[in-house]
């Protein structure tokens, strides 16, 4: 867990690095001076040390989000396998973070798994972020991304899936992180102003091996999505 101190370590390295190299430096707002308006660095996607890893995209990335929730399974009987069937999260807005100290963002995923649900904000010692909005099924059972706070929204069908790095946070139930995805628009949907995300750096979520009676399973989970368009 970075503390302020760490973050703000990193980013006035990172802009010490950019002025160094003399080459053109993208800022938000130039007029604003550094290090209180920091250099913005487009972040790239971890990788999950899968080969082969989840597919790339030419898109913009526009958000990244910390989502915090359950993962659903449904159990038969005792002895089944559990069943996913969806899940349910608040997101919040990490994408200012993202730009400056995206090592930092890799952090929160693994506390905020054991921390209680937050439903205003996810306040942690890097700083607050903000609900962007939801992530929950559809009666249909599409993956939905509902980011009320920006006027956008992501009906998505899996086009990528790998397992979480062996290193990944098994979560309070001890139970494993949930797949890396890749998630497209459904073309049988109108998806606005994303088409793209990722879920990445998760924490918790996995069902147990074996259901124990027929009850809903639900298992907390976090990781952090990246929304392009
Ligand atoms: C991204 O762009 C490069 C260069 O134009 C291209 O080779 C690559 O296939 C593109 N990747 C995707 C996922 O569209
Ligand atoms: C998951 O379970 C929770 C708690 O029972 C419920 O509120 C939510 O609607 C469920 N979502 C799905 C997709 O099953
Ligand atoms: C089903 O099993 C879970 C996990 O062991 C337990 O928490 C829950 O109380 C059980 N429910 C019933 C109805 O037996």
């Amino acid at each position: 867990m970075p503390s302020v101190r760490s973050v703000l370590a990193g980013l006035l390295a990172t802009t010490l690095f950019q002025l160094s190299t003399a080459s053109p430096i993208p800022i938000e707002e130039a007029s604003d001076c550094l290090p209180s308006k920091p250099v913005a660095v487009t972040p790239t996607i971890p990788p999950s040390g899968n080969v082969p890893d989840l597919p790339t995209t030419n898109l913009t990335l526009l958000y990244v989000a910390i989502g915090r929730g359950i993962q659903n399974y449904t159990c038969t009987a005792a002895g089944a396998t559990p069943s996913a069937v969806g899940a349910i999260a608040t997101l919040f807005d990490a994408t200012s973070l993202a730009f400056t100290d995206e090592t930092a963002v890799h952090a929160i995923p693994p506390v905020a798994v054991y921390m209680p649900q937050p439903t205003s904000s996810l306040a942690l010692k890097a700083g607050v972020f903000n609900p962007i909005g939801h992530h929950y099924f559809d009666a249909a059972g599409t993956p939905t991304f509902d980011l009320t706070a920006v006027d956008k929204i992501l009906f998505g069908g899996k086009t990528g899936d790998v397992k979480a790095p062996t290193t990944a946070n098994v979560g309070p139930d001890g139970t494993g992180a949930v797949d890396w995805l890749q998630l497209t628009k459904k073309s049988t949907y109108t998806s606005v102003g994303v088409q793209v995300a990722y879920r990445l750096v998760t924490a918790g979520g996995s069902a147990p091996a074996t259901c124990s009676n027929s009850s809903l399973i639900t298992v907390p989970y976090a990781a952090e999505y990246w929304f392009y368009n």
